[in-house]
């Protein structure tokens, strides 16, 4: 893990219903950059397919194309407004299946990355990753979203999903 700097901003954001979580996806596809990081977290079920489809439908992807979890092929590319790369790694065996994916090459060449079990692999994807974590109740009926930052890119990325979504982003002290 990256050492999270002192002054690395966060954000609480609540999630009532999936259109709150497409209301932060749009937000999040206005606050990312070329070559950004994005990881998520949280266990099956929590919603980070869902959050990365609504972030594809909010940079341009059309409702007839579905956006299906890469579980097999690791790896589904994008050409939108941006090129997009949505990775899921759950069933990554070992790290070094990751390398010969070539993600951290595409990041450097300006693809996003949105990552679904990400954590592990961040500094072998470049490090300096916008994580958002998706927490599930123990009744899974109210859902939350934690947004962190671990490096000055990433930083800029939550702090400008902040502003569009008009959360405040906090920082550690
Ligand atoms: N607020 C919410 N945000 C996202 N998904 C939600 C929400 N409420 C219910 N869901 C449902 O939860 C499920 C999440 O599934 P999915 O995105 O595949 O999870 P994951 O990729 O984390 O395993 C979907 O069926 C979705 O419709
Ligand atoms: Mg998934």
């Amino acid at each position: 893990m990256d050492p999270i700097p002192s002054s690395a901003p966060w954000a609480d954001v609540a999630l009532e219903s999936r259109s709150a979580t497409k209301h932060l996806a749009r937000a999040l596809a206005e606050g990312v950059e070329p070559g950004d990081l994005v990881i998520l977290s949280g266990p099956l079920g929590a919603g980070k397919t869902f959050l990365v489809r609504a972030t594809l439908r909010a940079l341009g992807l059309p409702e007839r194309e579905r956006v299906t979890s890469p579980t097999f092929s690791l790896v589904h590319e994008y050409d939108l407004r941006l090129r997009v790369l949505h990775a899921d790694l759950y069933r990554l065996a070992q790290d070094d299946e990751l390398d010969p994916l070539g993600l951290r090459e595409e990041r450097a060449s300006g693809s996003i990355l949105l990552v679904e079990w990400g954590e592990p692999h961040a500094q072998r994807l470049g490090a300096d990753a916008l994580t958002i974590e998706l927490v599930v109740s123990a009744r899974a009926t109210t859902r939350r979203a934690l947004l962190r930052a671990s490096g000055a890119r990433s930083a800029a990325s939550l702090q400008r999903t902040c502003a569009s979504l008009r959360v405040r982003a906090e920082r550690r002290t």
